[in-house]
């Protein structure tokens, strides 16, 4: 067996995974997040690893001595910041935290935009962990002075169980301070804003052996020292690899927390002017575009949450069957908490258009779902916009559990899209990650054809696709006529 740990935002999820890529036990500890202040959310490094020992004690009973391997998939981007002794100086500042607007300002300033989007093929966004640096240091130098590394989130999390303290290139990418087609540290960047270069850590390969577990970890879940463990990926090049998002052409949207639309890409040398994320693949020498909705599946909590907390998300979602496509009239844009592609906007606000009387909670419901995907088709049409041509998506997450949602997608994307029969997220493409690395599979593509299955497909209608493409030119219409009311 091998171990796929994923260090989410609202949990770690632990999965053992046999050779045939079946999930034979899994275990889930929730996670605190705090929110001092409004824009903020931090979590605390040490309860990472405390509730990742305890999911591994518990997974512990499942013959460990048959476990010959473990990887790790992380919440892209969070700023841990260590001291010599390897402990975390403050809380981790996350990916959904957009305190560094300021900070984003006074980098494009300083570096120009042209020379960032050159260097580290993306743009300054908040949610990025450089701005995070450059906020520490302007507001508590005392702690940036201490540091000794700056880490994300799982690399923290993998230094603690083995010692070894490394980064590797699918989460630094998402820094914006590595030369991501160059796959190394840039130092013109960390001159040009006054940072200590030795605060990089040492890169590794995503599937690079990066050590064993500690006598500490050993100790607290009961696993054996030959477990090998590999170094892993950023959530979404993992939850890539889980998909089997290894070739050109392939593309995948993933809905949870926040929603993603992200594509393949062989090579690392073009140019996307920043328009879109494009950051190093955890599949060695691959790359991959994607744009971001924030508030994705986080749309859909916030609205059962508000208006029908006593339902589940199946009973609500089971209701947009009930309204036409469009939802006759009703729009709703996903901006409850900033936007991220294509707008770069962390005022904005989401909104309701068109209620009207008629409107029941069906349609509000559906009109959710269908302004979360209008913003996901933004993301894609830029990509497309750059030529690539995407005619599949393999669909994952919270958009993948209900079938009306996913001909919603196949008809507003313009494109078939694919549900797997069984899917474990960013955890499974940890675990493919550790398979290969164990010897079971030549790469992580053989490993893909035995581990991920396709269930069903979903066609676009060509009346719909052409209904959604009137909605969708009003839904693009919305941002530039309300981003200056909030
Ligand atoms: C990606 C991003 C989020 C986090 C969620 O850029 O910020 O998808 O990775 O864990």
């Amino acid at each position: 067996h091998v171990l796929g740990v994923d260090l989410g935002t609202s949990s770690i999820k632990v999965i053992v995974v046999d050779e045939a890529g079946s999930v034979v036990k899994e275990a889930v500890q929730p996670l605190n997040i705090f929110h001092e202040k409004s824009g903020y959310s931090e979590q605390d490094p040490e309860e990472w690893v405390e509730k990742t020992l305890l999911a591994l004690k518990e997974i512990g009973g499942t013959g460990t001595e048959e476990i010959e391997a473990l990887s790790f998939s992380g919440q892209m981007h969070g700023l841990v910041l260590v001291d010599e002794s390897g402990m975390a100086l403050r809380n981790a500042i996350l990916w959904n935290d957009t305190r560094t607007t300021k900070e984003c300002g006074e980098i494009i300033q300083t570096v120009g935009s042209d020379r960032m989007v050159g260097i580290t093929k993306n743009t300054a966004l908040e949610g990025f962990t450089l701005p995070k640096l450059l906020w520490v240091k302007k507001h508590e130098p005392e702690v940036l002075e201490k540091a000794y590394r700056f880490l994300l989130p799982k690399d923290y999390l993998r230094y603690r169980l083995t010692g070894e303290l490394n980064m590797e290139y699918s989460d630094a990418a998402g820094t914006l301070l590595l030369d991501v087609q160059h796959r190394e540290w840039s130092r013109e960047l960390c001159e040009a804003l006054g940072l200590d270069f030795s605060l990089c850590p040492p890169l590794v390969e995503s599937t690079a052996q990066t050590g064993h577990l500690n006598a500490e970890t050993l100790k607290a879940t009961g696993l054996s020292g030959n477990v090998k463990v590999f170094a892993g990926g950023a959530d979404n090049a993992c939850g890539a690899i889980g998909a089997g998002i290894l070739a050109e052409g392939d593309a995948l949207c993933s809905i949870g927390t926040s929603g993603v639309i992200l594509s393949y890409e062989a090579t690392g040398d073009k140019d996307f002017g920043g328009t879109i994320h494009y950051f190093n693949h955890a599949a060695p020498e691959a790359f991959y575009t994607m744009g971001v909705t924030l508030a994705a599946g986080d749309s859909l909590s916030w609205f059962r949450n508000t208006f029908a907390p006593d339902m589940g998300f199946e009973e609500l979602l089971a209701g947009i069957k009930e309204v036409p496509s469009g939802s006759n009239g009703l729009l709703f844009t996903p901006y409850i908490s900033g936007e991220r592609t294509p707008h770069i906007d962390s005022s904005i606000r989401g909104g309701f258009n068109g209620i009207d009387t008629s409107h029941t909670r069906n349609h509000f419901m559906r009109a959710v779902v269908e302004g979360i995907t209008f913003s996901l088709k933004e993301s894609l049409e830029i990509i497309r916009n750059y030529g690539k041509q995407i005619d599949r998506i393999i669909s994952i997450g919270g958009g993948a559990k209900n079938a009306e949602w996913l001909q919603i997608q196949a008809d507003i994307f313009d494109a078939e899209i694919v549900k797997l029969k069984t899917e474990q997220g960013p955890a499974m493409g940890a675990a493919m990650i550790a398979a290969v690395g164990s010897g079971w599979f030549d790469s992580l593509k053989a490993c893909a054809v035995t581990f991920t299955e396709e269930a069903e497909s979903f066609k676009p209608s060509k009346k719909q696709v052409e209904q959604y493409k009137e909605v969708y030119e009003l839904y693009k219409q919305v941002y530039p006529a309300t981003k200056d009311l909030n």
